[in-house]
């Protein structure tokens, strides 16, 4: 792998649940740059094999497998057989979500079971089958991605309720598993730059842009700032943090800069001191 990271993951073995684009892709191709023997599944057979194909050509270990993580009898025979050839699971991280973005007044039931579907039973299903593989690892470590969703109101009720019920999953396995030295941590992102954006900006061209110019550090996030973040909680250099939650935001859950300004004024965030150069 040509990129310069460390190799925290040096001998690991990984799964990451929709690890064929966005997040998922870019923290598949993390764990394996830094080591580890990544296993991407994806619901989407093409989508998983490019990304064990990009890991594989940057000469890192992977293979891919079409599994809806929705299905539970599908992930209870994938993480068997992975059971089966590794003997263990190091890593998992999961991915998987969905948010179906109509009126809350207008959200039918099947919309609210689909959004409850993969956001949360889908890593509460990949956990409890992963759970006899993690348990046979020497450093056991979960990371699902939440969402700032799960922390504060940013729209999108029912994909919001499922983000914060996966904190709480998350807190309470930490719980149960931390006598076993098995630690569950979230990464929870503000908006990050992936396909999921892409049909939005298709209707409104300037959306990235708008939601860029709110985040105090000017930007929206990238896959790979989310990957760095799961590397990290994953690691062992984390080996004494469980049961948290990793706000990986640019600043937007830090406070409510419109309040401040509607307060005293837009010049509050006027430096004073003058122009900086910026890289
Ligand atoms: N993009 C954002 O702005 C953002 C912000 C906060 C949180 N998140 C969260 O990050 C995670 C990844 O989002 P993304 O933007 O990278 O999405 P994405 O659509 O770019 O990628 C998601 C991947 O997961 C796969 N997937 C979806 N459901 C699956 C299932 N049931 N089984 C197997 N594979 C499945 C998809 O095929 C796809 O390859 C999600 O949990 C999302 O809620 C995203």
């Amino acid at each position: 792998m040509t990129e310069n990271y460390g190799r925290r993951f040096d001998g690991r073995v990984a799964v990451v649940i929709g690890g064929g684009r966005g997040i998922g892709r870019a923290t598949s191709l993390r764990l394996a740059a830094e080591g580890a023997r990544v296993t991407v599944v994806d619901q989407a057979p093409q989508f998983a094999e490019e990304t064990a194909e990009e890991i594989r050509t940057a000469g890192g270990l992977a293979d891919s497998t079409a599994v809806d993580a929705t299905d539970a009898a599908a992930i209870g025979r994938f993480f068997y057989g992975l059971g089966e050839e590794h003997g263990r699971v190091d890593v998992l991280v999961n991915c998987p979500a969905h948010a179906s973005d109509t009126h809350f007044e207008r959200v039918t039931e099947s919309e609210f079971d689909f959004d409850m579907t993969a956001t949360l039973k889908a890593p509460f299903l990949c956990i409890q089958a992963a759970m006899h593989s993690l348990l046979r690892s020497t450093a056991p470590s979960v990371v699902s991605i939440s969402s700032v969703n799960g922390l504060a109101a940013f729209g999108n009720e029912v994909y919001g309720a499922a983000k914060a019920g996966l904190i709480n999953l998350h807190k309470n396995l930490a719980l149960r598993y931390g006598p076993e030295g098995v630690r569950f941590n979230i990464v929870a992102p503000g908006t990050i730059h992936t396909r999921s954006w892409e049909s939005r900006a298709a209707a409104e061209p300037s959306i990235l842009e708008k939601m860029a110019a709110l985040y105090p550090l000017g930007r929206v996030g990238t896959p790979e700032d989310i990957a760095s973040a799961v590397a990290f909680l994953a690691s062992s250099e984390a080996s004494w943090i469980t049961g948290t939650v990793l706000t990986v935001d640019g600043g937007i859950t830090a406070g409510n800069g419109p309040l401040i300004s509607a307060i005293f004024g837009e010049s509050f965030f006027t430096s004073t001191v003058g122009e900086r150069p910026r890289a």
